[in-house]
């Protein structure tokens, strides 16, 4: 039988729970994953319980007020706060999400924060995505057709043409489903994951890029795109309600085409 061993200091240990304000009548207590990579040792689980009746609808509102208010040194990227940047990607209560998009009352108990699985963390709720990115430029997203474009428009598509690209160009690469894929967490150097298959396929399916054969050359091996074993976690938690596993799918059913 095979022996797994959890790397050394992995194991999340309690931390410091910083108490309601007096007053306090409506209070939920927010769990958020703590590590610094200049203190090292083991990662810890701080609680901080906040008032809701003094914080804004969304677990974000809550990082927010944290942070301003209780704790500075809590790490976590955000930008635009309406679920359009991907950056505040992050697991929340179990499943990968959008904090600017989940309201904690949905969250029914406390409210456990983790960075996004799978992927070396850098600080508290930031994980390292730099590998992602470097799969993601591997695929070239961007419009390739050697051919010059009008001069005095930019290239034509249909209604039709254009409607192929619906539940595709929607996708912010926030990475929830990337990170929510076990395929993609046992061979995360080989296979490419939902996000970028679904980018992939962004670009296979328009009608102005003319790079369609060699865009699957690329796929033609083992473990690109046939790691994909149809599970659909990355299309559940998608918080954009996209649906990578279709779109991979189809690059699929692209390549067995084309054999
Ligand atoms: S459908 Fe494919 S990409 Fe999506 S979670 Fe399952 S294995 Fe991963
Ligand atoms: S498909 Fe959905 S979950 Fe995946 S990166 Fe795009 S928006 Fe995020
Ligand atoms: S802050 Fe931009 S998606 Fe949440």
């Amino acid at each position: 039988m095979a022996d797994f061993f959890l790397p050394k200091n992995s194991k999340v240990v309690a931390g410091r729970h910083h108490l309601a304000p007096e007053g306090a009548r409506r209070v939920k207590t927010f769990r958020i994953y703590r590590w610094d990579p200049e203190v090292g040792g083991n990662p810890r689980l701080d609680s901080y319980d906040i008032d809701l009746d003094q914080c804004a609808p969304m677990v974000l509102d809550a990082l927010i007020k944290i942070k301003n208010e209780i704790d500075t040194t809590l790490t976590f990227r955000r930008s635009c706060r309406e679920g359009v940047c991907g950056s505040c990607a992050m697991n929340i209560d179990g499943t990968n999400t959008l904090a600017c998009l989940k309201y904690t009352d949905d969250v029914k108990s406390d409210v456990k924060i983790y960075p996004l699985p799978h992927l070396p963390v850098i600080k508290d709720l930031v994980p390292d995505i730099g590998a992602i990115f470097d799969q993601y430029r591997s695929i070239k997203p961007w419009l390739q057709n050697d051919t010059p474009p009008p001069t005095d428009s930019e290239r034509p598509q249909s209604v039709e043409e254009r409607a192929k690209l619906d539940g595709l160009w929607e996708c912010i690469l926030c990475f929830c489903c990337s990170t929510a894929c076990p395929s993609y967490w046992w061979n995360p150097d080989k296979y490419l994951g939902p996000a970028v298959l679904l980018q992939a396929y962004r670009w296979l399916a328009d009608s102005r890029d003319t790079k369609t054969e060699e865009r699957l050359d690329q796929f033609n091996d083992a473990f690109k795109v046939y790691r994909c074993h149809t599970i659909m976690n990355c299309t559940r938690t998608c918080p954009k309600s996209l649906n990578p596993a279709q779109a991979i799918g189809e690059i699929k059913k692209k390549l067995v085409v084309r054999v």
